[in-house]
């Protein structure tokens, strides 16, 4: 094995991140860059020059574990070839019975940890550098002790004109198929004034569009003191002396200057209030966009799946968004084939596609994650019917999204640039304020992350629409 004391001496370590999960995940990596760049050590171009490897893996289906799993076999073969550090975090150790597997089973792992303990990564590359250390596997048990890693860089992000702000850690709704509260532990909101701190931090380096994350949004419940509080709210939304809600969260976000774009995920239908549409609504930096997950259309189901909600209340939720926002995007979650789901129960979950008219989803065939209560089902739907019905699902899906996509056409929206796709041909990809991805072309004006832009929508596909800068329209150079 390299001596690693040497190397240190003589150079900055350097580091790479490969990434799984949700934007929480994401958010997390972000978080121990941010560590690593402090005490010194540096990124590193790509994974195979990095001094130290790390895996933030993901577990929430079996298929996230797989790819983990196959990318780690490589990884046992590469150090072979060549010394480095590997650790393995996040979501997939924090299952006991993983971190027994990966203790066991994978001991060229230098480093196994948890979510809980991810701020101690420092300490633990320390030990393996410094004494040697071989196959740590520390996982904090029970519940999550806020894991807030604070006074991180805020230079540390993927993006320079966008991030993700962690309002809450955890989930307390324990849906019957779901591992995240096992992992993530219990739903804990940060203080307000926490998360505006680091909100106007952001907004100071540059960052335009704030992402507001938590596995509940519509739940949180922080900390805020008197003299922060927006005071001009009606008072159901003002709940209590000593925490904001979710709605009073984003009026005081909308007031910090230079985010242009406020975006938030996910949330429960269940929790889904009318102050939170009022909040919507008059607050015009925040996005008309919402990620509602339904999981499944019928009613049966969802109480099976420990929802909190009916098919009609959804629809009727669906409904309300509409008529105070006709403008707004519902995206969603559907899992298909979850135990006992009948025919019947799946031309459910159609109907609410078809009624709700979705602008996107994201689309799961039932995984069993062993410690979840489903896991102890045995009317298990064959994996046939499960493909079947997924293919049923995006076959109404995807022309009831291209449709959406095609009313756009001849329509000049606002996007926000997310990156520049081609110098030569001024090509950028953008969002609109719905979330549509746009990709456009500019003649006139040269523009960068963050920059908002008008533009004319000429082509519609199913996942994106293109068109061209209207500056360049009304100079009449787009076809
Ligand atoms: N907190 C979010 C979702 C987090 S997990 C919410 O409740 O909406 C993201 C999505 O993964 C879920 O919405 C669900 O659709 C899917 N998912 C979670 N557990 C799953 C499982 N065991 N099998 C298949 N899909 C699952
Ligand atoms: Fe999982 Fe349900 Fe919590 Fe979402 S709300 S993270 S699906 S338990
Ligand atoms: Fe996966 Fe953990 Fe997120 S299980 S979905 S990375 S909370």
């Amino acid at each position: 094995m390299k001596d690693f004391r040497a190397l240190l001496a003589g150079k900055n370590l350097s580091f790479f991140i490969r990434t799984y999960g949700c934007q929480m995940n994401e958010r997390d990596s972000e978080k121990m860059a941010g560590l690593l760049e402090q005490i010194g050590f540096v990124a590193a171009k790509s994974k195979d020059v990095a001094d130290i490897v790390i895996y933030n893996t993901c577990c929430v289906r079996e298929s996230a574990e797989d790819k983990v799993f196959g990318h780690l076999s490589r990884e046992k073969s590469a150090k072979a070839q060549r010394p480095f550090i590997l650790a393995i975090g996040g979501c997939m150790p924090q299952q006991p019975e993983m971190a027994d597997l990966l203790r066991e089973k994978h001991k060229y792992a230098d480093i196994v940890f948890g979510t809980g303990n991810r701020h101690r990564l420092p300490e633990f590359l320390w030990r393996v550098i410094e004494n040697g250390e071989r196959n740590i596997v520390d996982i904090t048990e029970g519940e999550n002790e806020l894991p807030e890693i604070t006074d991180v860089p805020v230079t540390t992000r993927e993006f320079s004109h966008k991030a993700g702000v962690n309002i809450m850690y955890g989930c307390d709704n324990f849906c019957s198929y779901c591992i995240v509260p096992y992992v993530r532990g219990r739903e804990k909101s940060r203080a307000a004034e926490d998360v505006l701190a680091e909100i106007r931090a952001l907004a100071d380096d540059g960052v335009r569009e704030i992402m507001l994350l938590g596995q509940n949004v519509n739940s949180y419940r922080g900390k805020i003191c008197e003299s922060v509080r927006v005071v001009s709210l009606p008072a159901p939304t003002l709940q209590n002396d000593s925490l904001a809600s979710f709605p009073e969260l984003l009026h005081l976000a909308h007031e910090v200057e230079g985010i242009k774009r406020i975006r938030f995920m996910t949330s429960h239908p269940k929790d889904f209030s009318d102050e939170l549409i009022d909040a919507m609504q008059k607050l015009p930096n925040v996005c008309k966009h919402v990620h509602l997950p339904l999981q499944a259309g019928s009613t049966r189901v969802l109480a099976d799946m420990n929802r909190f909600y009916t098919k009609e209340q959804y629809l009727a939720l669906a409904e309300k968004l509409y008529a105070a926002m006709p403008e707004i995007a519902i995206t969603t979650d559907i899992i298909v084939g979850y135990p006992g789901e009948t025919d019947e129960d799946f031309e459910d979950t159609l109907d609410v596609v078809r009624r709700v008219r979705f602008a996107g989803a994201f689309t799961f065939i039932y995984s069993k994650r062993s410690g979840t209560p489903a896991a102890t089902r045995t009317d298990l739907i064959p994996r046939k019917t499960a493909n079947e019905r997924f293919d049923r699902l995006t076959a109404e899906l995807y022309p009831i999204m291209t449709a959406r996509n095609e009313s756009k056409i001849g329509q000049i929206i606002d996007v926000m640039v997310e990156e520049v796709r081609d110098d030569a041909s001024n090509a950028y990809k953008a969002r609109g304020d719905d979330h549509t991805l746009v990709h456009f072309t500019a003649e006139t004006g040269e523009f960068v992350a963050g920059d908002i832009v008008p533009v004319r929508i000429d082509v519609a596909k199913t996942f994106y629409v293109s068109g061209c800068a209207a500056s360049d329209f009304l100079r009449k150079s787009c076809n």
